[in-house]
């Protein structure tokens, strides 16, 4: 008798077993060998918990051979291979029945019998079982589990979901059959030639490095397999910006691998592409698109590509926008530049991506009714109808650049006869840099659900996606560094494709999918992480841009740290236009900028008064005073000192909802995940003294709470008695306790001490305390900072490097980091010392120290 056919498995392996499960043992060997590579099992594709009680016959049977087909039936043979390793339940799973993949049509010839679905949209699959459901044991042969795809992606996304609903779900699932909601499901790379990826927080590039495409394209294969196991189906590789020499014959060869690599996973591969490029690259003296030198150009460019790339998916298109050329210099449209490109295309079966983010970042800031926002609804609404049934407009989520909130483009209500597609970020550029646990399906989810009222009647954006060619087009960021470098972060790629595929799922429940599927399967591990995971947007919008403010960051620099002012006094359009008697930008039709009149009037007329705009998204319409009163009665000023304060201590609050998992999680994943959440916490604390410190002083209304600018237990550096520190200035000044810091001159300058000290003596009542040190980590250098308490160190924590890699080589809120050393015995009378040890360009610099009771007392 055969028993226990998935245990142990190396001598199985061996020993004489069924084809299907030679196949899996052969899967086995290569996923093995590639342990220590990239891969997908490193994400969420891990088949390890299995939750409930399943059987799925172990033997796995395709019924034709196409590349997708058989990539499909070897994963899902590596898929339930490794479940039942990880399971008793399986054990003694059914050895006579089989899995059975295969196109609609390859099932219907195989088993006439079945009532199999007659059609299925493009890419849809149906799941079938036949004999009892999920319950395989016994002898009967006719007891199968079929997966029939429409086409063969379908038959992959299939395979996916099988896998998928043994790891997330607990009960078999029944006969279903399901279909994306959109045809594009892309995700973008901002990767360029030299390796390096614009807004990634990930590593490098997986396809590119000294400006060709890698060698070992491994990672490669591994990424287009995670990309198809949540229904992503086109990846385009480089950057919207400076994408000229990605259209070179040596380079199109090399995106022909990548094409390779990602083929058996139906990821299509698409390009961004310069409009220029015929002048640039093509040697023309225009790239006036209606000039039939360019047009011809384009063409035969076209046919080169896909001669090396049958599957070609097409072009991605950034132009006229910051400083990448345009069909604008010739008085041309986007509409033309998108249609030849189209043209070009179309016999190919390829489609244009034109991305409507098309402004002006010249604009004039003293013109009040100047209004970037604008921009893509005034010059794409105009060309509905124009463009060619292959262009797809692309449209970030708002109508400004993926900040924390934005209301939803216009565009999306304004184009009617254009297939649209959402573009949203993965990475996580003004989002917190994937050093901040933002979970953003929420967000765009609400961007999804929005109901734009096309002519009076419910519109959701979703609806306006599934339009023929429409679809999700995801920015990915994902990079060599564990793909999103975060862990938490990948639920963010997860949930995107998931999104796409199905626009009405929840949420929580993706969130509870990818938790089950990569952290545990314990609900009560389950409900932790996804309580972290859906409180962490809100927290960061509040301690960040709340009532619609916008992520109040330097614009023009690192998108990171706190920079009220850096949006304003610009051409670039992020506007807040704050000054001591008010806040928000008036996009009113009656006295503002007349963006809230590009939506459709249900709409409009919400945003165009105050008094019916959403608390959330009033400062992004109306310029109000800072006593303006929300609905529920709260002034502006105190619901944005509130929410600093409320937003950084739900920053905290995650923390401990982490270390509470400890001891029930991988300790690995346990031990990579909390410095970043407690680096978080800190970070939270230094965007929240930021914005209120500064709306202290430029409204002069004091916080109603008495918190704001006032620190109990902080120490400031510049008041230290100061050995070899300087007090220094920051830049701006709300990014340091009271705009001051301490620097010691670097080592790199002449004459630099070694080391530089601040102390002070300690008056408060004698008991245990937390003392957080807040520091500047600069690039250029690893500064060293150690503290002692009447000169003696006082515990493991009291020496630390400032190693994180962080932006910006100046000191301020993007790299203002705090350091906690915990149950520090004080008494009155105290000498506290920090030393801080600059290293090259690295000047330790101080902000403040702040005791608090020791956290381990409240517990
Ligand atoms: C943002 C981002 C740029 C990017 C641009 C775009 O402005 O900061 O790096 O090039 O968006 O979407 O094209």
């Amino acid at each position: 008798m055969l028993k226990k056919v998935a245990f142990p498995f190396v001598s199985e392996c061996t020993a004489r077993l069924t084809i299907g499960l030679a196949a899996a043992c052969a899967v086995l060997t290569l996923t093995a060998s590639l342990a220590s590579a990239q891969t997908a099992d490193q994400a969420w594709l891990k088949y390890r918990g299995v939750s409930g009680r399943w059987r799925v016959p172990l033997q796995v049977e395709a019924l034709g051979k196409s590349p997708i087909e058989t990539s499909a039936a070897a994963e899902l043979r590596h898929g339930i291979t490794q479940f039942s390793n990880a399971s008793l339940l399986w054990r003694g799973s059914a050895l006579y029945a089989k899995t059975v993949v295969g196109t609609l049509d390859e099932v219907r010839r195989a088993f006439p019998n079945l009532p199999i679905p007659r059609t299925l949209p493009p890419e849809g699959y149906w799941l079938y079982w036949s004999g009892t459901t999920g319950d395989m044991n016994g002898s009967e042969s006719s007891h199968r589990l079929i997966v029939a795809g429409a086409d063969d992606r379908g038959i992959l996304y299939g395979v996916f979901a099988v896998l998928r609903e043994i790891a997330a779900g607990p009960t078999p699932f029944e006969m279903h059959t399901s279909a994306p909601a959109m045809p594009i499901r892309w995700v973008d790379h901002w990767d360029n030639a030299d390796g390096s990826i614009e807004r990634g927080y990930a590593g490098r590039s997986l396809f590119f490095e000294g400006g060709k495409v890698r060698d070992d394209l491994a990672p490669v294969a591994e990424y287009g397999r995670l990309l198809a196991s949540v229904g992503i189906n086109g990846c385009n590789v480089n950057n919207v910006n400076g994408s000229s020499p990605f259209l070179a014959s040596d380079m199109l060869h090399g995106i022909a691998r990548v094409a390779d690599a990602m083929r058996p996973w139906g990821v299509r591969i698409a390009i961004s592409v310069d409009i220029a490029s015929p002048q640039k690259i093509g040697g023309l003296p225009t790239y006036d698109p209606l000039d039939p030198a360019v047009q011809a150009w384009w063409n035969t460019k076209v046919d080169e590509i896909y001669a090396l790339i049958p599957d070609f998916a097409g072009f991605t298109v950034k132009a006229d926008s910051e400083g990448q050329p345009g069909p604008a210099s010739y008085g041309r449209t986007p509409a033309d530049a998108a249609n030849t490109l189209a043209a070009a295309l179309a016999p190919h079966h390829g489609v244009v991506l034109y991305r409507a983010f098309v402004y002006n970042h010249h604009l004039d800031w003293t013109d009040p009714k100047a209004d970037r926002a604008r921009a893509a609804y005034d010059i794409f609404h105009p060309l509905g109808g124009k463009f060619a049934p292959n262009v797809i407009v692309q449209t970030k989520e708002g109508p400004i650049d993926f900040q924390v909130r934005e209301p939803v483009s216009p565009l999306f209500g304004g184009l009617t006869q254009t297939s649209q597609a959402l573009e949203v970020q993965i990475t996580q550029e003004y989002l917190g840099q994937q050093r901040h646990l933002v979970y953003l399906a929420p967000l765009w989810k609400e961007v999804l659900d929005f109901d734009l009222r096309v002519d009076g009647t419910r519109s959701p954006v979703q609806q306006v996606l599934s339009r023929k060619n429409g679809g999700m087009v995801g920015v990915s960021g994902v990079g060599r560094d564990a793909w999103l470098s975060s862990p938490l972060a990948l639920a963010n790629l997860y949930a995107f494709g998931r999104l796409a595929w199905d626009p009405t799922l929840a949420p929580e429940k993706i969130a509870e999918e990818w938790t089950r599927q990569t952290v545990s399967t314990d609900t009560a591990v389950v409900q932790k992480v996804e309580k972290m995971l859906m409180q962490s947007w809100p927290a960061y919008e509040d301690y960040t841009g709340p009532l619609g403010l916008q992520t109040l960051t330097d614009i023009t620099g690192s998108h990171y740290g706190p920079g009220i002012e850096g949006s304003e006094n610009n051409g670039w359009g992020q506007w807040h236009r704050a000054d001591h008697l008010g806040v928000g930008m008036d996009r009113s039709v009656a006295t503002g900028t007349g963006y809230a009149g590009q939506y459709q009037p249900d709409v409009a007329t919400i945003y165009e008064n105050a008094a019916t705009t959403p608390d959330n998204l009033l400062l992004f319409f109306h310029h109000v005073p800072y006593t303006y009163r929300l609905h529920d009665g709260k002034t502006v000023i105190q619901y944005l000192y509130d929410s600093h304060y409320a937003g950084a201590a739900q920053a905290a609050q995650i923390v401990r909802d982490w270390q509470s998992l400890q001891g029930r999680i991988d300790p690995a994943l346990y031990n990579n995940v909390l410095p970043r959440l407690e680096y978080q916490a800190g970070h939270a604390i230094v965007w929240r003294d930021a914005i209120v410190q500064y709306f202290l002083k430029l409204s002069g209304i004091p916080d109603d709470q008495g918190r704001a600018g006032t620190f109990p237990g902080r120490l400031e550096a510049e008041d230290a008695r100061l050995t070899s520190y300087r007090i220094i200035d920051v830049k701006p000044w709300e990014d340091a306790s009271r705009g001051k810091a301490v620097s010691c001159p670097a080592a790199a300058e002449e004459s630099a001490p070694r080391s530089c000290f601040a102390e002070w003596t300690y008056s408060g009542s004698a008991g245990r305390y937390d003392i957080a040190v807040q520091y500047f980590d600069l690039q250029g250098g690893i500064a060293k900072f150690a503290m002692t308490v009447n000169g003696q160190p006082v515990g493991p924590d009291t020496s630390w490097l400032a190693d994180a890699q962080l932006p910006t080589a100046r000191p301020h809120g993007d790299n203002s980091t705090r350091h906690i050393i915990p149950n520090v015995v004080l008494k009155s009378g105290d000498t506290i010392r920090i030393m801080g040890t600059p290293d090259t360009n690295d000047p330790a610099a101080l902000d403040y120290i702040e005791i608090t009771p020791a956290a381990s007392d409240s517990h």
